[in-house]
């Protein structure tokens, strides 16, 4: 084979420029089998060069070795060009192999678990629910509620105030009460509301104490609304959330919004009432407070008492999973370590 034929077989030129031409990956998978392929022509040189005259095979075998090595190389840098490309139009390759290493999946704090079961159970009685502000003014928090300035009742709730006196004292609400009165003021009876939420309480901490948590608070008002009302849907309550054969109670109590005023529990859902660590041995657990609305608040937000009567009461939230699940102290809803949390 003379250097004519050899240059005829093994055409560099044109070989460069259909891989310069070529658009696809396929396309250069394609010219790699054309090009340099058992059947290309430089396949057929390679294997005619035992015939060859031994002069003349370290030089064709030279020429096959070069082109062979810038075909592969010019296929390697368009094969480089085409990907970036796709890369700039299209973004990354994803690779789909790759592990996430446990990553974990998040879930709703046990409060807020919590808290939706018992709006759920609400709702389903006939109940809306409302929310108010946490900062909240002297009005709402107190007074409307039948808390005068200087009631000894304000004692009842350590208070963080955001503003002292006047002309308008402001404070973190210390109760979710308030939110009655907002919804009273917005709204004509029939009222049938609840309304959850976080609360303050400038209080030392101790393992039932916390100076944040959190309340759901109850309101019904209507023509005709009694006491009997008021201990029917604590009772329906009682038994949607923990259960047939739990019974509810209302002892006699005081708070400045009710008249009259009732502590509310429930038989100790673990022994049945007969008396264990849960229930400190009563055999009953005090959940909050509730009564029939003092008319003096009722006036407070334009509401008649002598057409209109009502009931209301409010609990704790947190009270729930520490008696269910025995958590303690409260503080442990709030630290946010992953450890507790993940467990619920
Ligand atoms: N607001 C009271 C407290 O935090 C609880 C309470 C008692 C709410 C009686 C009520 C109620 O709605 O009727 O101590």
């Amino acid at each position: 084979m003379d250097d004519a034929a050899l240059d005829a077989s093994l055409d560099l030129d044109a070989a460069l420029a259909a891989i310069g031409a070529a658009t696809s990956l396929d396309a250069l998978d394609e010219l790699a089998r054309v090009l340099t392929g058992k059947k290309s022509p430089v396949a057929a040189v390679k294997v005619g060069i035992k015939d060859l005259p031994n002069d003349r095979k370290p030089v064709v075998g030279a020429a096959v070795k070069a082109f062979t090595a810038a075909v592969a190389e010019a296929l390697d840098a368009r094969r480089a060009e085409i990907e970036r490309q796709a890369a700039a139009t299209h973004g990354p390759a994803v690779d789909l192999t790759l592990g996430t290493h446990g990553r974990r999946r998040g879930h709703l704090h046990l409060i807020t678990q919590t808290q939706r079961e018992l709006e759920d159970v609400f709702v389903s009685l006939g109940s809306q629910v409302a929310e108010g502000p946490e900062v909240e003014d002297d009005w709402h928090n107190f007074e409307a509620l039948n808390f005068p300035p200087g009631h000894p009742a304000r004692a009842m709730q350590d208070t963080f105030y955001v503003q002292l006196g006047e002309p308008e004292q402001v404070v973190l609400r210390t109760h979710t009460s308030p939110v009655q009165i907002r919804v009273m003021e917005t709204q004509p009876p029939p009222i049938f509301s609840i309304m959850p939420g976080r609360v303050y309480r400038n209080e030392a901490p101790s393992p039932r104490n916390s100076s944040v948590f959190h309340q759901i608070e109850g309101l019904a008002v209507d023509r005709g609304i009694t006491f009997g009302d008021l201990a029917g849907t604590m009772q329906a309550f009682t038994t949607a959330y923990f259960g047939e054969g739990v019974q509810s109670r209302l002892l006699p109590s005081y708070f400045p919004v009710t008249e009259p005023s009732a502590e509310y529990g429930v038989s100790c859902p673990f022994c049945g009432g007969s008396g264990c660590r849960v229930c400190s041995h009563t055999g009953w657990i005090e959940l909050g407070g509730c009564g029939m609305i003092d008319p003096n608040v009722l006036r407070n937000v334009g509401v008649d008492p002598e057409e209109y009567s009502g009931f209301a009461f409010g609990f704790g939230i947190e009270r729930m999973p520490m008696i269910k699940y025995g958590v303690q102290p409260i503080k442990t809803f709030f630290d946010d370590d992953v450890r507790f949390l993940e467990q619920y």
